[in-house]
């Protein structure tokens, strides 16, 4: 049965955050839009037409209301959810947002809805926990009155090229009609998208290929590792074997962020229920995981090397969010390395005009630098390559025997690199 599109011409997106926010606006032009988010402050701002993750403003569409009261979402025909995956402290998924959201969306659910989940999980994570969280709120039953999708999130905050237009989206559903019911909302869109053939596709999809990323940076973190105990610059190593034309061009780096340092263990997660213990992941996982206590171990032998003491020597490290030219700080692990470096008994200092100092004082207790000005360091270390980094003259906060320890090989006077 082919379903009429203006039966769904009301979406609610579940979660505004950096992937729900840009989805419900760029669905806006198309359909009635109700943004739906817990978080009050985060419905505030969005309503006000300032998203403080992009910083940028913006004119909420008419066809767009942002609310935070559950009953707005009952007029939705399709639900879009898009809230948080993390993991707790023993590295096990943490679906408590997901569970929230399934309940809530599940009160308000009617005959022949569509929920899809975007937000990253592992393979029967929808089928299995949040399809049966719908059903019991709802009275409802899978397959029957309503129906499930999945389609993965793959933006990439802060990269321009890459956008939720541009990236191919993978699209699920329980059912054929339900999935061509979701590929009339994202194509309109998304210009291509792939029908998968199956939800657990899809959600595994996601995650291998998160996976795939954080194994291909472990190994270059391991070579960075290997090359340092062999007395080679890792950095003139890899240049001389990206000359072959099939080496793949990963760089060495702290592996943060909400995905790529989270997903495999949702992997790994669903695979030991199945007691299968994954061999390949956990050791990408367990080398990444070692990388600020090796960068630690590098800042405090390249001080002695040059004469420095590490008790009287001030550290700046350049960077506290996750990666480059974004202002996001989940999982960041320059907290780790800082704490490391302050443990060797190093003045460490943290900066990053990038992201909001308050939020940083939340997250990890300690104030970031609010500027450089009339400063001077002994060592300092540039862990996120942000274009406001490669604009300064980093020699201008110097003091004269001093260590720029360049981790992302993007200045030229760096007088150390990996
Ligand atoms: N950020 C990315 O670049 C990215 C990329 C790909 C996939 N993902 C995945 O997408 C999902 C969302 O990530 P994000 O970065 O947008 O998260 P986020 O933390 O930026 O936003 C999530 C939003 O959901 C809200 N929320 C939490 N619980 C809720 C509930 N029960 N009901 C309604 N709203 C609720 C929060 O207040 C927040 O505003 C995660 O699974 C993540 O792994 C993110």
């Amino acid at each position: 049965m082919k379903h009429n599109l203006c039966c769904d011409s009301t979406i609610a997106v579940v979660g505004l955050g950096y992937v729900g926010a840009p989805l419900a606006l760029a669905l806006a032009e198309y359909f009635t839009i109700i943004g739906f988010d817990t978080n009050p402050k985060r419905i505030q701002e969005l309503q006000d037409g300032f998203d403080t993750h992009t910083q940028e403003s913006f004119v909420p569409p008419k066809s767009l209301r942002y609310t935070n009261v559950c009953e707005d979402l009952a007029d939705a025909t399709i639900f879009i959810i898009a809230v948080p995956t993390p993991i707790f402290a023993d590295k096990t998924p943490d679906l408590s947002h997901l569970h929230k959201a399934s309940q809530i969306v599940g009160s308000v659910l009617k005959k022949d809805n569509i929920v899809v989940y975007e937000s990253t999980t592992y393979p029967f994570c929808t089928r299995k926990y949040c399809a049966k969280i719908l059903q019991k709120a709802s009275g409802l039953v899978l397959d029957k009155d309503f129906f499930v999708g999945y389609s993965p999130e793959r933006i990439n905050p802060g990269d321009s090229l890459h956008t939720l237009r541009t990236i191919t989206k993978i699209i699920a559903a329980s059912t054929p009609q339900a999935r061509e019911r979701m590929q009339a909302v994202y194509e309109k869109v998304v210009d291509s998208l792939y029908l998968a053939p199956s939800i657990e596709v899809a959600e595994m999809a996601k995650l291998i290929e998160n996976a795939q990323r954080d194994l291909n940076i472990a190994f270059v973190n391991e070579v960075a590792m290997m090359c340092d105990r062999l007395g080679l610059s890792a950095s003139e190593v890899l240049q001389a074997a990206k000359s072959k034309w099939n080496f793949l061009p990963f760089s060495p780096g702290l592996v943060g962020g909400h995905c790529i340092s989270v997903d495999p263990y949702y992997l790994s997660y669903i695979l030991e229920m199945c007691a299968y213990k994954p061999k390949v992941l956990s050791m990408g996982r367990l080398v990444n995981e070692q990388m600020p206590a090796f960068l630690a171990h590098k800042v405090y032998t390249l001080a002695l090397d040059s004469g420095l003491v590490a008790h009287k020597s001030r550290v700046l490290l350049l960077g506290l969010s996750f990666k480059e030219n974004c202002r996001d700080m989940r999982n960041s692990k320059i907290p780790i390395l800082r704490k490391k470096l302050k443990k060797r008994g190093f003045r460490v200092k943290v900066y990053d005009p990038l992201i909001d100092r308050k939020e940083a004082k939340q997250m990890f207790g300690f104030n970031p630098l609010k500027s450089l000005k009339n400063k001077k360091f002994d060592i300092i270390v540039l862990l996120n390559a942000h274009k406001e980094f490669l604009n300064l003259n980093l020699r201008e906060y110097v003091n004269p025997v001093h260590i720029v320890f360049d981790m992302k090989n993007a200045l030229s006077y760096a007088t150390h690199r990996l």
